[in-house]
């Protein structure tokens, strides 16, 4: 598309995106869904939720938007989270750094702060809008901050990603799914990021909607129960190492070029839901993020990235995140992280350990024997290998323990499970993206006629019900029809104002899949005109299959199919 901007006054003209807080001038970085836009948003999530809680018995969540500092503490973002803006010192407008280094270097969102900032001043980067001196460039923590409760209130932020909520909350999970690897969660739901300067619609908001999974995995064992039935399937792939391609899922892992069964299992199960709902496969592909470009907790980064008239955007990242959240929570919190998995039989291991001598120990620490004796033996043998001493904290007092008080000794013990921190594969959804992006790869213009294809799936209105004309008894048959649709949960639309051809035009321009007309015939017949939107093609059925006819047409198949008559 050359303009969004066509779209987007589609959008706001028939209620699918407003602007937020237009009659006070707007506000970047927000927007309002209308009426139309709200219930394609239901639909969206709706098939998320159907194949990931349903299908993939992951558990839903409902986690707070707030989280207290320690959170982001643990997490990383508090340190991290952070991009680089540069601020005009005439006029006083702020922009993202990176941003205004786009075509200066390959990946100017990677560089540091200080290279970020030489290369705009070689270029004699200026203010966009007045031509004025720039700041050198200053990192800008992207969370909201708040305040939670009066008086000496604690800082809180506004969660960048619904994420935190899943991972410290993997106990709960974990027993729930009845201490059993894999399991996972899932949350839909509202994150904000105070974005510099949020630009290009939909893509990037100040307030967006995340539908993301946290699925937990033994390190060992990073695979999927229905991995088997789907790795035949193909992915296009633009690794960050090797040219674009087109594989299997099993080449793939295979060849190392995804790392592991799960994360390509994930990645598939993202270009199954997003051709479900109708990115256009064409327009459609993985790109593996680039070293220096994965966030602080990735390992590995897919994103799944559709081309717009904004060029290629990233709808979903689906980032193998390691153990690093449940580790730094376990770490930050002092909580029980782990899992447990049982051996078929117990095992014998030995291991090496430190072990206190005691009669050496008694003469030097005395009553203070004991708590150190327990202090030394939980230190890893690493701490005092080759050392003179070792340095132990005893409650709040630093203590040094020379070496004759400790050996390294080798011991055998039984054990009967392994405990471990699981790892975390992540498909992480941007639904206002992927909404923006359905509507533009339905966006067809024919004669200045419009018409959104969207899948019968996600369309906001399923069905239009018009009796040809608003009298004669054609209305009450129409206004009984419209009754059983909705009553069928059939989001139906009644119109009787206008010509039939301008009625078929509100709907098509909206992505109706089919309407419905109700005539004079329909009196001696009982049967009714039903209209594709896509073919314009118009079959006569009984006022009896008008229901299956509409099922058939939102799911793609003709209206007298038999599948569901
Ligand atoms: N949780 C990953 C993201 O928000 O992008």
């Amino acid at each position: 598309m050359d303009d969004p901007q066509e779209l987007l006054s589609l959008c706001k003209r028939r209620g699918f995106l407003w602007p937020a807080y237009d009659i006070y001038g707007g506000a970047a970085g927000f927007f309002d869904y209308g009426p139309l836009g709200a219930a394609m948003k239901v639909n969206i999530e709706s098939h998320w939720r159907r194949l990931h809680v349903l299908e993939e018995g992951l558990q839903e969540l409902v986690c707070p938007m707030i989280a207290p500092e320690p959170v982001f503490e643990a997490s990383g973002h508090l340190d991290t989270f952070a991009d680089m803006y540069v601020e005009c010192t005439g006029c006083g407008e702020t922009y993202r750094a990176d941003h205004l280094a786009e075509g200066l270097h390959d990946n100017p969102a990677a560089l540091k702060d200080k290279e970020l900032g030489d290369l705009l001043r070689k270029n004699d980067v200026s203010c966009p809008a007045c031509k004025g001196e720039l700041t050198a460039p200053k990192r800008f923590n992207l969370m909201f901050r708040t305040s939670v409760g009066a008086g000496s209130a604690k800082v809180g932020y506004l969660r960048p990603e619904t994420a935190q909520g899943m991972f410290v909350n993997f106990s709960q999970i974990y027993r729930f799914g009845r201490e059993r690897l894999p399991v996972g969660a899932v949350q839909i739901g509202r994150s904000f990021r105070n974005e510099i300067s949020p630009r290009q619609g939909l893509l990037r908001l100040r307030e967006f909607n995340q539908m993301e999974a946290e699925v937990f995995f033994h390190p060992e064992r990073k695979t999927w129960p229905r991995y088997g039935n789907v790795k035949a399937e193909m992915l296009s792939l633009m690794p960050n190492n090797g040219p674009p391609t087109s594989m299997s899922l099993a080449d793939a892992v295979s060849s190392g070029t995804i790392a592991n069964e799960a994360l390509a299992y994930f990645m598939w199960l993202t270009q199954r839901f997003a051709v479900d709902v109708g990115v256009d496969p064409a327009r459609m592909r993985f790109r593996q993020h680039e070293k220096d470009e994965m966030a602080h907790y990735a390992t590995d980064c897919w994103d799944l990235e559709a081309e717009t008239g904004y060029g290629w955007v990233e709808l979903v990242g689906v980032a193998d995140r390691g153990c690093y959240d449940l580790e730094a929570h376990l770490t930050h919190s002092g909580a029980d992280l782990t899992a447990f998995e049982r051996f078929d039989e117990p095992k014998e291991i030995t291991k090496e350990v430190v072990r206190p001598k005691y009669d050496v120990m008694g003469k030097l620490f005395r009553g203070d024997t004991k708590a150190l004796a327990g202090i030394v033996a939980q230190l890893p043998p690493d701490a005092v290998r080759d050392r003179d001493s070792v340095q132990v904290d005893m409650d709040g007092r630093k203590v040094e323990v020379p070496s004759t008080c400790y050996e390294l000794a080798v011991t055998t013990e039984k054990i009967s499970g392994d405990k471990f921190v699981p790892h975390v594969i992540e498909p992480a959804y941007g639904v206002d993206r992927i909404l923006y992006t359905l509507l533009e790869h339905a966006y067809r213009v024919r004669d200045d006629y419009v018409t959104l294809s969207l899948k019968g799936l996600v369309a906001p209105v399923k069905v239009g019900v018009f009796p040809l004309m608003a009298r004669d008894g054609l209305d009450d048959i129409a206004r009984r029809l419209y009754d059983s649709l909705v009553g069928e949960g059939l989001a139906a639309y009644y119109d009787d104002s206008g010509s039939i051809g301008r009625r078929y035009a509100r709907m098509d321009e909206v992505g109706t899949p089919c309407c419905v007309t109700v005539d004079y015939e329909t009196k001696e017949d009982g049967q009714v005109t039903i209209r594709d939107r896509d073919s314009a093609d118009q079959v006569r059925v009984k006022l009896d299959d008008v229901i299956c006819a509409v099922r058939n047409m939102i799911e793609g198949r003709s209206p007298q199919s038999p599948a569901n008559m």
